[in-house]
């Protein structure tokens, strides 16, 4: 039987979680998955991606929606599915006394096919402290553990709930690594993270989520390209009072917006904008105190969509 082009079809997907009040965690989220990308659920804290994620894996149940998974359902097709697919969850709690090798031995016990222990120890680069204790690993060693233990049954479809968040960008740029190379061997990966980096680095297809809907999806470029240009400049004013109507309609300038008391203007072509920019400020008295132009990204997408950053939103960063 040929294989479905989508390994995730999920629709009206709602998650309602009872209390007083309930909290309506997932309101209605379509979401398909290509088979052999690397799709992304981006958004701040609190936005839905756990719960949406281990509904996908069959952890948890949803209130309302259909889910699809490598073409079956969680409620008839449970073994065969658990067989095919890898998680690792947003907190891994291993086994502190045990080492990296004793854990992965342990995982693969469960299957009945995969990778060895050594190729797994090699996968993630844990070679060196495959006897080390876990509770000494550093926490990024812990996080490339809790991956190889998600990859122990050979998964086509693998989920990684926040797999760098609270990493050193060395350790992160080790686990995008990884990521990049289960996507080479065709795998589908479906991960989460509130990094806008990584989303840019990883996946080929983000679904950016707030408040339990999706608000914004596609490939990471196109969605960076509606913004209608692909630089920002961004002006903190030191003096002098500049008019944002004028500064738009200013050539090479496609939108002008204020945020923390920047100026952010969404360029079509900077060298244009800046020139013309600089002429209005000498014209009328504005100076500024720090003046950067850079590449539009997926934060900016995020700024246009809720007037509010990441950042704001993710305290722990
Ligand atoms: N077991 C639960 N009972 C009640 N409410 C819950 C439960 N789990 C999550 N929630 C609530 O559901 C909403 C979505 O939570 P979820 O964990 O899915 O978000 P998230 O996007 O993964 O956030 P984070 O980036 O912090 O991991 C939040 O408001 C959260 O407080
Ligand atoms: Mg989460």
């Amino acid at each position: 039987m040929a294989e479905a082009a989508y390994v995730i079809e999920c629709r009206g997907l709602r998650k309602v979680y009872p209390g007083n009040p309930p909290v309506e965690a997932v309101c209605g989220i379509d979401f398909l998955v290509r088979r052999g990308t690397c799709v992304g659920l981006l958004g701040p804290n609190g936005a839905g991606k756990t719960t949406t994620l281990e509904i996908l894996e069959g952890l948890l149940k949803p209130t309302d929606g259909e889910v699809r998974v490598l073409g079956g359902t969680w409620d008839s097709d449970e073994l065969r599915l658990r067989r095919r697919i890898g998680v690792s969850l947003q907190e891994t709690r291993l086994a502190d006394r045990l080492t990296p090798r004793e854990t992965l031995h342990l995982f693969r016990s469960f299957y009945g096919c995969g990778p060895s222990v050594e190729e797994l120890l090699l996968l993630v680069g844990l070679e060196d402290k495959a006897d080390a204790y876990i509770r000494n690993l550093s926490g990024g060693q812990k996080q490339r553990l809790a991956i190889a233990c998600a990859l122990v049954g050979e998964p086509e479809l693998i989920f990684l709930d926040e797999p760098t968040t609270g990493l050193d960008p060395q350790s992160r740029r080790q686990v995008w690594s990884i990521i990049r190379n289960l996507r080479e061997q065709g795998r589908t990966v479906v991960l989460s993270t509130h990094y806008m980096e990584e989303a840019e680095q990883l996946c080929d297809y983000v679904a950016i989520i707030d408040r339990g809907v999706v608000i914004a999806e596609g490939p990471p470029v196109s969605l960076v390209a509606e913004l209608g240009g692909d630089h920002v400049i961004e002006i903190a004013i030191e003096q002098g009072n500049p008019d944002p109507a004028q500064i738009e309609s200013l050539p090479g300038v496609r939108d002008v917006g204020q945020f923390r008391g920047l100026l952010q203007l969404t360029v079509t072509d900077p060298q244009l904008a800046l020139e013309a920019l600089l002429h209005y400020m000498r014209q009328n008295g504005v100076v500024a105190a720090t003046l950067r132009a850079r590449h539009a990204s997926l934060e900016d997408v995020f700024l246009r969509l809720t007037g509010r950053t990441l950042e704001e939103e993710t305290p722990n960063l």
